[in-house]
């Protein structure tokens, strides 16, 4: 087969074949090794409504104060979501040997043009400390990358939430800066620092 070129002599350079973003968001199971992911389940609600009350909970996360009605309620809107399949996948993490939730992450398609997604996470705080969220993390960025075919996955956090940050480079994501005042929470400006991962970072 002669090998083309282009009207000037160069071999014409192929531009690579794009990747179909699904229309919406993609709802699955997941596991690690020692994780079910899973979509998040009614039964999950007394879970939630005893470790996300917690004022540490969301000490650094831009809502108000967590009452076992706001959670019921924020619960009710996920389940809702998951039916309606939107552009945001909630996943809760479930470790294999406990059989309940213990926490949540999310992904959300933000742009389809520009294949844009956010992630976020939050754990409960009796689980902390034993690498559960980094593992929950590192699959959801695999299934963005894969399955959403995201070229670029990012996510902020306010500056002071070291084991969030901490989290964010150990998973692999790049600091790219400071958004300052981005957020007003709980009477104060806050800053938060932006992290992203891109899909080609997961090749070098
Ligand atoms: C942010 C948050 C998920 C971090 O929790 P975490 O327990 O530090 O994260 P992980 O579950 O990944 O555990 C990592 C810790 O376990 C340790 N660890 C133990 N075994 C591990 C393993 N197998 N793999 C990785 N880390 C392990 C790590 O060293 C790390 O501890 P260190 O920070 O003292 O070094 C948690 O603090 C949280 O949910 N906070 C409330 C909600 C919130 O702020 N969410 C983020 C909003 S931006």
């Amino acid at each position: 087969m002669t090998e083309q070129r282009g009207e000037a002599g160069f071999k014409p350079r192929l531009s690579p074949r794009p990747r179909q973003i699904p229309e919406r968001c993609i709802q699955m199971k997941l596991s690690t090794e020692r994780l079910e992911l899973r979509p998040l389940e009614e039964r999950d609600l007394a879970h939630m409504q005893r470790y996300a009350t917690r004022p540490a909970f969301y000490r650094y996360i831009a809502i108000e104060e967590q009452t076992p009605e706001t959670i019921a309620e924020f619960l009710e809107k996920r389940l809702e979501e998951q039916h309606d399949n939107s552009d945001r996948t909630y996943f809760a993490i479930e470790p294999k040997d406990l059989g309940f939730i213990i926490g949540a992450t999310r992904i959300e398609i933000r742009s389809r043009d520009h294949r844009q997604g956010d992630l976020g996470y939050a754990l409960d705080s009796d689980y902390e400390g034993r690498g559960y969220m980094t593992e929950a993390v590192q699959r959801l960025i695999i299934f963005g990358f894969e399955e959403l075919q995201l070229h670029r996955i990012w996510a902020t956090c306010d500056i002071d939430n070291d084991p969030s940050w901490h989290l964010m480079e150990r998973v692999g994501m790049t600091r790219e800066g400071v958004m300052r005042d981005d957020k007003f929470l709980r009477g104060r400006w806050r800053n938060s620092y932006l992290y992203s991962i891109l899909a080609s970072d997961r090749e070098l």
